[in-house]
């Protein structure tokens, strides 16, 4: 027997026993005539306590171990003189009688403390070592509670977990495929799913019902803190149902998971569409922990002679709440801030709304009191409150203040990541238009349902369709998107020809797909929540790398095991594929 116990687990009720312990030695300390050790392992950290007042020798060998042996210890469980009340094992220690070592180790790249003096890079080529650590451990614990709350949720919902295939040929979803070449079919290629969404589908004309899988989706895209090339998914579908049902269904798993996972009981998910997302909060996934909403100046702004705004195609405002106080010096740096190439501002201007009610604005030439007032009145402004106006072609304005509100509600500290706010946004355009080419694409993929209201539209004006749509977004990260299907093989042929494939390259593409829905395809739809994106809300963190145990860096690159790598000759003759030298 190795253990009779964990390092996490002995109280003062334990006192008087004799136990085994066995894990890493996290801290060493010896002072005279004494040594402790930390013993650390996945469930805590227990002082192991040496003195060489019965047993030189032992304290000999104690003073030897090194930070990460691995090691066994047998002793009696006593009270500990000085305490330490922030670990639950913190009242106690092990007067040891045996210490086994296990296995040595060397002297670990960095610090396996919650406060590591290991850099990024560094902790991601030994992950294994970071995994030690307690708060990347906890992280993955969450990931574990929450898929298994995921299960028992759906479950119970009536959800049955299948498994679909890994190697298929590419699903149209917007970003690039990862393939993989296939060497007993020599010049073909398999592509890894960016999602099982046409087997999901395939699976409710088989008549599953209501399928769930949480797994792993592939997309060759640039990376970000909330996108990794592979990452998860709760993906989900769903027969004989409406959009309304699956919102509802889908705010139970949400509303449960928070519940059971996080103790918090999460309001009612409000609705917004598409259209207001973007007229209000610039963004089609707004954070609505705080208001800010825009506020469009064009008639109280223009026709004053200020050609920044009389050019303009939009003046928004905002108002941040209390900010008046803001230094021209913080103005200057704000308007920096804006002008970066990334948000690519020409410019920021101001007025702040002063204690006395008075308007003091970065205009004032061209605005006096009674003009300025009309913005204040506009923006329901108060005294102290700051209002950010900005200037320009109506979407660029959009994008850029969205980037706007979302620095004012951090610096304004209106942005505590433990503050839930979701929101369903629904009603997306069903196509969009790629400017170059004028063509058509779908904007959530192709099998997405128009509204049945807007299907006549799909030939007269196919930008103003509106799919079935919906996404969950919380805090302004975009946690899931789903929609209801197509599942009628014209409509489906329509779509196709809008996005502008032949009859032939349809068929090619998605044959199987549309052959299914001649076998009796019933209504259906469905949603996929980033799962990474769920662990990392829940966690209050921004980077999803955070949960994954063994994630990418910003390349793409798995540093510790240094993927991807070059293939030898030979394998690469085997699969027939040629490398170009360069
Ligand atoms: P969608 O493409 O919106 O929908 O993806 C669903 C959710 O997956 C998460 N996500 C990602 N998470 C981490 N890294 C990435 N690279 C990444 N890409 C997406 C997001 C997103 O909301 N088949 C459809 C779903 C459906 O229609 O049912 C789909 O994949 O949180």
């Amino acid at each position: 027997m190795y253990r009779s116990h964990t390092c996490g687990e002995l109280t003062r009720s334990d006192i008087g026993k004799d136990v085994t312990l066995a894990g890493w030695a996290a801290k060493i300390r010896t002072m005279g005539g004494m040594a402790f050790i930390d013993i650390r392992d996945r469930y805590g950290i227990t002082q192991l306590a040496f003195n060489d007042g019965y047993n030189p020798e032992l304290l000999k060998k104690a003073a030897a171990i090194g930070r990460e042996f691995v090691i066994q210890a047998v002793g009696k469980v006593a009270e500990r003189e000085s305490k330490n009340l922030q670990m639950p094992t913190g009242e106690i220690e092990i007067i040891v009688t045996e210490l086994t070592i296990l296995n040595s180790a060397k002297t670990p790249p960095f610090l396996i403390e919650n406060d590591t003096d290991g850099g990024d890079d560094l902790r991601m080529q030994y992950r294994y070592l970071d995994l030690r650590r307690e708060t990347v451990r906890n992280n993955m614990l969450l990931r574990h509670n929450l898929a298994q709350a995921v299960r028992q949720h759906l479950s119970t919902a009536g959800f049955i977990e299948v498994e679909t295939p890994v190697l298929i040929k590419s699903t149209p979803e917007g970003a690039r495929d990862f393939v993989v070449p296939s060497r007993l079919n020599p010049g073909q290629f398999y592509a890894l799913p960016q999602s099982p969404q046409t087997f999901k589908q395939l699976l409710m004309v088989s008549g599953f019902d209501r399928y769930f899988q949480i797994v792993k989706c592939f997309r060759d895209e640039d990376l970000r803190a909330d996108r990794q090339p592979e990452f998860t998914q709760i993906d989900c579908e769903m027969s004989f149902v409406e959009r309304e049902d699956i919102l509802q269904v889908f705010e139970g798993l949400t509303k449960q998971l928070f519940t059971t996972v996080r103790g918090v009981d999460l309001p009612e998910v409000p609705r917004m569409s598409y259209a207001d997302a973007m007229c209000y909060y610039g963004s089609d996934k707004p954070d609505i922990r705080f208001d800010m909403r825009f506020v469009p100046l064009n008639q109280v702004a223009q026709g004053k002679g200020f050609g920044v705004f009389d050019n303009a195609e939009a003046v928004i405002g905002i108002c941040a709440p209390g900010a008046a106080v803001y230094t021209r010096k913080q103005l200057d740096e704000l308007t920096d801030f804006m002008k970066r190439p990334q948000i690519g501002a020409t410019g920021l201007i101001y007025c702040r709304v002063e204690a006395d009610g008075s308007l003091k604005s970065s205009v004032d030439k061209f605005f006096d009191q009674e003009a300025l007032k009309l913005w204040a009145e506009a923006c329901n402004a108060k005294p102290g409150d700051l209002i950010l106006v900005l200037a320009g072609d109506l979407h660029k304005v959009r994008k850029q203040m969205n980037e706007l509100r979302l620095e004012m509600g951090s610096r304004l500290g209106l942005r505590d990541p433990f503050n839930y706010k979701p929101l369903w946004v629904v009603d997306f355009p069903l196509l969009e238009q790629d400017e170059e080419s004028g063509r058509w694409h779908a904007m959530h993929h192709p099998f997405t349902s128009p509204l049945p209201e807007d299907v006549p539209l799909m030939n007269t004006d196919p930008g103003a369709v509106r799919a079935n749509a919906y996404d969950l977004v919380i805090n302004g990260v975009e946690v899931g998107g789903g929609s209801i299907r197509i599942h009628d093989r014209a409509l489906q042929e329509r779509m196709f020809e809008l996005l502008g494939f032949t009859p032939d390259q349809a068929r090619a593409q998605f044959g199987f797909l549309m052959d299914a829905f001649e076998f009796g395809a019933p209504p259906h739809g469905g949603i996929a929540f980033g799962f990474d994106r769920l662990c990392s809300l829940f966690g209050g963190s921004d980077s999803i790398r955070d949960y994954i145990a063994f994630p990418k860096n910003n390349s793409g690159r798995d540093v510790m095991i240094d993927a991807p790598s070059a293939l030898d000759s030979a394998q690469l003759d085997e699969l027939s594929v040629s490398v170009k030298k360069g």
